[in-house]
């Protein structure tokens, strides 16, 4: 077909008789209705398409004859070929797919803001790799990326190979964040579609394979974002972080009825900046109250996942880009020993995507 058909799909011979053609039932012509896709009349051969539709036999059948009548009348055709295609089968939501190579997807979520969560991610993920695991963090906070501050990667810039984006390596760390891709004042402009767009891409196009775990760095509370990730990947496990105040317990509770309301499994809840060691004392000073998240849990019916202390180092070390971690002193061990418990619940109840090559 000519470039000049595709711009005129329809004959001007064939304008006025389709014109003269009503919808069954309606008061509209097919040409007012933008039926015709295409229309063709060459000699006395005319070859008519229309756009699918979803009507009932008898509606098809009416609009044949009614076309072909009008046709043949204005035109003096006698080969009609009319062509009326189904409309393809609406789509089902496609539902979580696992992304291929990928064991284990854990979100780490809070109700609440600034409790944590990025904080916890990164060194989470770092306990793991220290467990010997293949691991990776995707930054979903679109609002307001951590991961390339926290991880010293602000000038990375993923590369895309094929079909994929790349995931950036620090740390021995597959990551992959908003804020490699968009400038941060694009950041605070996500709305629904847009939102559901990126969390998809980051999750099914960027090159995580092969990984244990996939570890989901969330913005706080329960709106697109984490909705979208439900919808879009088997979560293996959430890790719901908590400060041991009321308000931010009373939103714990909202994360983890958040979970199990879509059937996503939650791993257990943390307790963060649950107390502080004084290095000048050596005593345990409790700022914000302490205790109440384990029978909270208990309640809840989901595991306790620990605690970890309010430590000036980890804020300090992540503010630097070095997750507190990454080392293996005292700073470090807290999130060690979550990484081990998180990885026990993990192998318990955690429900493996695939089987990591
Ligand atoms: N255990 C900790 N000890 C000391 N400081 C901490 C600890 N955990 C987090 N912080 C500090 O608390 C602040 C908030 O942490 P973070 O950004 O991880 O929270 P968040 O829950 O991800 O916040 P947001 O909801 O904005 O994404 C940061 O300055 C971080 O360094
Ligand atoms: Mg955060």
């Amino acid at each position: 077909m000519s470039h000049k058909e595709d711009e005129f799909p329809i004959d001007q011979e064939l304008e006025a008789p389709l014109k003269t053609v009503f919808y069954p039932g309606f008061d509209l012509d097919i040409m007012a209705m933008e039926l015709v896709s295409q229309a063709r009349l060459e000699g006395n051969r005319a070859t008519i398409t229309l756009r699918p539709v979803a009507a009932p036999p008898e509606v098809r059948e009416q609009l044949k004859k009614d076309i072909a009548q009008a046709v043949m009348q204005a035109t003096g055709a006698s080969d009609i070929e009319l062509q009326i295609p189904e409309p393809a089968p609406p789509k089902e939501h496609e539902g979580p797919r696992p992304i291929p190579g990928v064991k284990w997807v854990v979100p780490v979520a809070s109700g609440k803001g600034g409790v944590g969560k990025s904080t916890l991610s990164v060194n989470l993920a770092m306990g793991l790799k220290a467990l010997g695991l293949k691991v990776g963090i995707l930054d979903l906070d679109l609002y307001g990326p951590s991961m390339p501050l926290m991880l010293g990667a602000e000038r990375a810039k993923p590369a895309v190979a094929g079909d994929k984006i790349s995931t950036i390596s620090a740390h021995g760390l597959k990551v992959m964040s908003v804020g490699f891709l968009v400038p941060k004042e694009q950041a605070l402009i996500w709305r629904g579609p847009l939102v559901m767009k990126a969390v998809r891409q980051l999750l099914h196009e960027v090159d995580w394979a092969p990984l244990d775990v996939l570890v989901l760095d969330l913005p706080p509370g329960t709106g697109d974002v984490q909705i979208t990730m439900t919808q879009e990947v088997p979560v293996s496990g959430a890790v719901v972080v908590t400060t041991p105040q009321d308000v931010a317990l009373a939103d714990a509770v909202k994360g983890v009825d958040m979970f199990k309301s879509v059937g996503a499994p939650v791993l257990g809840i943390v307790e963060n900046m649950s107390y502080f060691m004084c290095p000048d004392c050596d005593s345990r000073h409790e700022i914000f109250g302490h205790g109440s998240v384990e029978p909270l849990c208990a309640q809840l019916g989901v595991p306790f996942l620990g605690e970890i202390p309010l430590d000036p180092e980890v804020r300090r070390l992540a503010d630097e880009g070095r997750p507190a971690a990454a080392a293996d002193d005292e700073h470090a061990q807290p999130y060690l020993q979550l990484a081990q418990r998180v990885l026990e619940v993990l192998e318990q109840s955690g429900q493996a995507q695939a089987e990591v090559g």
